[in-house]
């Protein structure tokens, strides 16, 4: 019989974790992505725990990150314990050539960006529908964290430079998203984005945003999933500052 369409999509995602879940070692401390691809390498990585009796110690970039890791055996850590990372594994919504990222759409993207910052290397794992040639394909939003006072002005701002931004409403209840640290999210739309660059510079700006969704020159490797095996996309990492 032939496998579900959301079967061999789970396989690749799948596929892309178990790889990536080969870069962590003993003693790391592990960054732990958001999102269900990153799912399947924090349970991977309790796995390697229970099996291997691996020492590692994860720093969740989400609530659901963190009960995951909980539940998988994984211990957790802080920031303020372990400033400085080894690795993070995390998913995204879109990886252009360059692989620059668009992250959010679960809402976790400041954290995953601090995260990121803090970690040595930032390892992608995506499945193949993730892959664009220029970020903003399919009409695809850049997710903005934003302090509920300020969402007027981002609005108004976001028009001003062009764009159009929605505000994103919970699926589980009536009303906003509220993140982990409380805040709303506007997705704002630009179209193709050429320069991201300037686009997350430019963002970055409008007092009360908290964080923007895209992650510029962060990523060192991205695992593209696929259901019979893994592709490996390599990048010097920049690391963009305005
Ligand atoms: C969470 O805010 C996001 O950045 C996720 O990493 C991203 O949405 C990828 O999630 P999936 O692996 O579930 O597609």
């Amino acid at each position: 019989m032939k496998p579900r369409k959301d079967e061999v999509l789970e396989k690749a995602k799948k596929n892309a974790a178990l790889e990536a879940v080969k870069h962590v070692k003993d003693g790391y401390v592990v960054g732990l992505g958001s999102g269900s691809t990153a799912a399947y390498a924090i349970m991977e990585i309790g796995k390697r725990i229970k099996h291997e009796g691996l020492r590692v110690l994860g720093v969740p970039t989400s609530h659901q990150a963190f009960l995951l890791a909980v539940k998988n055996g994984i211990p957790v850590t802080t920031l303020e314990e372990h400033p400085a990372l080894d690795l993070t594994i995390d998913g995204a919504d879109q990886v252009d050539e360059k692989l620059n990222l668009i992250k959010g759409m679960g809402g976790a993207l400041t954290r995953e960006k601090i995260v990121a910052h803090s970690s040595k290397k930032l390892v992608i794992v995506i499945d193949e529908s993730k892959r664009v040639k220029t970020l903003g394909e399919n009409n695809h939003p850049v997710p903005l964290e934003v302090l509920p006072f300020a969402v007027p002005l981002v609005m108004r701002k976001i028009k001003k430079m062009g764009g159009k931004s929605v505000f994103r409403e919970s699926a589980g209840k009536v009303g906003p998203v509220v993140t982990d640290n409380g805040n709303f999210v506007l997705d704002a739309y630009f179209g193709l984005i050429q320069n991201p660059e300037k686009l997350e510079c430019e963002l970055k700006v409008i007092p009360g945003v908290v964080e923007n969704g895209l992650f510029v020159g962060m990523a060192n490797i991205v695992y593209v999933g696929k259901s019979t095996g893994v592709e490996t996309l390599k990048n010097k990492r920049s690391r963009q500052t305005c």
